[in-house]
């Protein structure tokens, strides 16, 4: 076994100052180059990169082990920080080399599979299989040791407002989250299943009945959905929950952490109260409800422009209670021909669109897909409307409300991007609240759109029987360039009230007490008012990294198909567990 050296130093800190100085480093070897009688080895751990140089001086015998080095063979190093000559501006440590005394090898190396390089183009199934590999990559290390600052700053700043962080149990009953359940099957109890929580929701709210009066949690979440760029399967909320509290309150404190974590971590402050906007006002002036305001390009209402005009795709849509949208891209004229313009019709027709009408105000002069159906002058009055100047293009879309909603503010998003006018550098927070109570899905039946516990506004109630799609709630969002980073609400602490929505939502007394049993008994003996919040960590940590997958901040993530390519997970279990349990496999199934 060969010593283990003592280390003084990491790789990553040395500098000029630290001239003359006798270091001890331990690590990686990323390069090994040898030149005749010198060996420089580029010397790496997750703070960074240091020159190791085995020079002429050196004894024979080391030079020899030095030539023996090969990539990923880890190491211990003793030498002494000297100038360079060759000066690296790439590197934090490019200004000193160490010449080395002493040199230890750990472990040999094969060669890895994937390269250990930030800005290595490797397939993402190999990054993932190796990520133990992949991990040692300065940028991974980098964005773990980053999610670390992100959770300390978090669980401070909660403890200095009078939060207690609490553990809630991982084997419970179906939480209403409303995502697929990952279930676990009981040996004791066979036949009977737990759920992996979709949140810590109940549990929170219970121990606002407990007494607890303000709860946090870094708490891992479990749903079984289709996986996107900022969604898995297993991922981590930051969750909170507040005792008399309303929906002021839970912002004055988000916003007090969200203003210190991002001068914390990020040395940035940001500007508090951050605007507020209804959820109608974000549908119709972004048509989205995370609208991402670091650009303009705000859409426009065109339903009376064209109630009454000759072109039948519009007419026919308003008939049909649908809406005439646009919006105006500023510089869009050149930049979108129409090969391009083809390709973004086909991507809006994924939103419902039947078409992509347009309008390009030129030098030369105005250009459409509809002239054949609008005199010049009309054109001209619509460009007029969408306050249009030369270069820009109007993009129309026609149909139901939410289809021109999803269509537009997606394109909002794809023009800007193309055209490069997001700002990257800015960090714009805001809150979307007032959401609708309800919402139906595509089999027309009606569903909390946040959760069932979510206080509906009290004037409202009258629409419960006539128009319920029109209820609002004291449900908020926060929202950060775009992206939904958490979201919350005031919950019912009434027992009446509680019922009232359950029977709105369809369901049967037996349901609900099968369901939230639990949470409504503990109701009746003394609740107090609560709201609350939940962030998504990766999410959060995902935009401040500015990565664009919360992969990136998570050191073990699942594939798109929900698998962890290290451990091979999901796998079969073993005919004596099946049996155990009382399961039996289909036929069908392998
Ligand atoms: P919600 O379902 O909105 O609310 O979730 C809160 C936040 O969690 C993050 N999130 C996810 N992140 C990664 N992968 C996923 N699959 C995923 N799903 C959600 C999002 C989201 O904004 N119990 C309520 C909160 C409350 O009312 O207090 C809840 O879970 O960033």
């Amino acid at each position: 076994m060969a010593e283990l050296f003592r280390r003084t130093n990491m790789c990553g800190e040395l500098r000029l100052a630290d001239e003359g100085k006798a270091v001890v480093l331990n690590g990686w070897v990323q390069k090994a180059r040898s030149l005749g009688s010198l060996v420089f080895i580029d010397l790496r751990d997750k703070t960074g990169i240091t020159q190791i140089t085995f020079n002429e001086d050196a004894p024979a015998e080391l030079l020899e082990r030095a030539k023996s080095l090969r990539s990923e063979y880890v190491v211990g190093v003793k030498g002494v920080v000297h100038e360079r000559s060759a000066k690296n501006p790439n590197l934090p440590t490019g200004d000193i080399e160490v010449f080395a005394t002493d040199l230890v090898i750990y472990s040999e190396a094969e060669t890895p599979p994937i390269y250990i390089k930030d800005d290595d183009n490797v397939d993402d199934n190999l990054r993932l299989k190796y990520r133990y590999l992949d991990l040692r990559k300065l940028k991974m290390q980098r964005n773990l040791t980053f999610r670390h600052n992100v959770v300390k700053v978090t669980r401070d700043y909660f403890n200095e407002n009078g939060f207690t962080e609490v553990e809630t149990p991982i084997l419970i009953k179906p939480t209403p989250e409303g995502a697929r359940d990952y279930l676990v099957p009981s040996r004791v109890k066979n036949g009977s299943f737990y759920a992996l929580p979709q949140s810590p929701q109940m549990f929170k709210q219970l121990l606002m009945v407990g007494g607890t009066d303000r709860y946090m949690q870094i708490a891992k979440c479990f749903r079984d959905e289709d996986l996107r760029a900022d969604r898995q399967p297993e991922f981590t909320q930051i969750d909170l929950e507040m005792s008399f509290a309303g929906v002021d309150d839970v912002i004055e404190v988000q916003e007090g952490f969200l203003k210190r974590l991002m001068h914390d971590v990020m040395g940035i402050d940001v500007q508090t109260p951050f605007p507020r906007l209804t959820y109608d006002e974000a549908m119709s002036r972004y048509g989205s409800d995370k609208p991402d305001t670091r650009f303009g390009i705000e859409l426009m209402d065109l339903t009376e422009t064209f109630r009454d005009c000759s072109f039948e795709v519009f007419t026919d849509a308003i008939k049909d209670g649908g809406a005439v949208r646009a919006i105006t891209v500023p510089g869009g004229a050149a930049e979108f021909t129409r090969k391009k313009i083809d390709k973004l019709t086909n991507e809006v027709r994924q939103y419902g669109a039947r078409g992509l009408f347009w309008i390009k105000f030129e030098q030369e002069g105005i250009s459409s897909s509809i002239s054949k159906f609008f005199t010049t002058e009309e054109l001209q009055h619509i460009l007029h409307v969408c306050e249009a100047s030369v270069g820009d293009v109007v993009f129309m879309v026609c149909g139901k409300p939410k289809v021109t909603f999803d269509a537009l503010g997606y394109l909002r998003k794809r023009t800007a991007d193309a055209l490069g006018l997001i700002d990257k550098s800015k960090f714009n927070f805001l809150w979307v609240v007032d959401f609708p109570m309800f919402e139906q899905d595509d089999d027309g039946r009606i569903k909390a759109m946040h959760h069932p516990f979510t206080k509906p506004k009290l004037e409202d109630l009258d629409k419960l029987d006539t128009d319920m799609l029109s209820i609002k709630a004291d449900a908020y969002d926060i929202v950060l360039n775009g992206i939904e980073l958490g979201g919350g609400s005031v919950r019912i602490h009434d027992r009446k009230l509680q019922a009232l929505m359950f029977k709105a939502l369809g369901l049967t007394d037996e349901e609900c007490q099968q369901k939230f049993g639990f949470l409504i008994e503990a109701f009746k003996y003394g609740a107090p008012p609560h709201a609350g919040l939940a962030y998504g960590l990766d999410r959060l940590v995902m935009l401040l990294l500015g990565e664009s997958s919360i992969r990136e901040t998570i050191a073990f993530p699942k594939n798109q198909n929900a698998e962890c390519p290290v451990c091979e997970a999901p796998g079969p279990a073993d005919d004596e567990q099946l049996k155990e349990l009382g399961i039996r496999l289909a036929d069908d199934v392998e």
